[in-house]
């Protein structure tokens, strides 16, 4: 299979922003298991009904409702073009169960990029976070607007949603969450000799431009 590129960081810290871009740049398929989760809360399955109290907490959904979601949408045939994985692995458990998916698909981790960003500016950029309702592009109320005011850029769409777990007490126990569970997988990373770290408090255009470097030196 193509490149299999793992973001790492906090909430915030950019992942589901550069994760689109890079799909744009590179034909690369988005994986955000955040998104997956919201699906099927919003459907109403059984794994929804069990993981919505947990994500509106800021809590770790269990490793064996993510897992079974990821390995559904990791059976679509569109991944043997390369993924790009958005909020996954979480857990050291994630990170195991994720060598033995690709092992099956025939790939393996190309690169893990951790977004490097500081706790403090999260709450800002979580809290004034929302998206098109229609084709779930991503704004913010102070440092991403529509060109047109109310105007999604992508789909012309006018409709626009917050999530229910974006108010800054919740950010704060899903920071708390990152550090203790998502956070020691850098180090596995490094130790893998796949780790790219990526200084994430600048611009979105040139996080792109970093992002772009890496994901063309390591599809190469
Ligand atoms: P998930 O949906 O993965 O959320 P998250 O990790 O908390 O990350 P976010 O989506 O909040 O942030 P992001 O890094 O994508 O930032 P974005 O690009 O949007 O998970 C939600 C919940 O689901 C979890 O709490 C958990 O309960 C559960 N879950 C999901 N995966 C799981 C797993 N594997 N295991 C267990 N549970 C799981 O950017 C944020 C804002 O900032 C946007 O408005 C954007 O426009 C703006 N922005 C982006 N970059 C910049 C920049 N450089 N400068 C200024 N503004 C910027």
């Amino acid at each position: 299979m193509g490149p299999v590129i793992i973001l790492l960081g906090p909430p915030g810290a950019g992942k589901g922003t550069q994760a689109r871009m890079l799909e744009e740049d590179f034909g690369l398929v988005q994986l955000s298991t955040g998104d997956l989760l919201r699906a099927a809360v919003a459907a109403g399955t059984e794994a929804g009904r069990k993981a919505r109290a947990v994500m509106e907490a800021g809590q770790l959904v269990s490793d064996d409702i993510v897992l079974a979601i990821l390995r559904d949408r990791m059976a679509q045939p569109d991944v043997a073009r390369g993924i790009i994985l958005d909020g996954f692995p979480r857990t050291a458990a994630q990170a195991a169960a994720l060598d033995g998916l690709l092992a099956e698909a025939g790939g393996r981790v190309t690169a893990a990029i951790s977004l490097e960003v500081e706790d403090e500016a999260m709450v800002t950029r979580v809290s004034g976070r929302y998206t098109c309702a229609t084709c779930g592009e991503g704004y913010h109320d102070e440092f991403k607007q529509p060109a047109t005011a109310g105007t999604c850029e992508k789909c012309g769409g006018t409709a626009f949603k917050r999530r229910a777990d974006d108010n800054a007490e919740t950010v704060r126990a899903r920071l708390a969450a990152y550090h203790a569970e998502t956070a020691p997988l850098i180090a596995h990373y490094d130790g893998l000799s796949v780790l790219e770290r990526v200084p994430a408090m600048g611009s979105i255009e040139g996080i792109r431009a970093s992002l772009a470097d890496i994901v063309g030196r390591v599809s190469a």
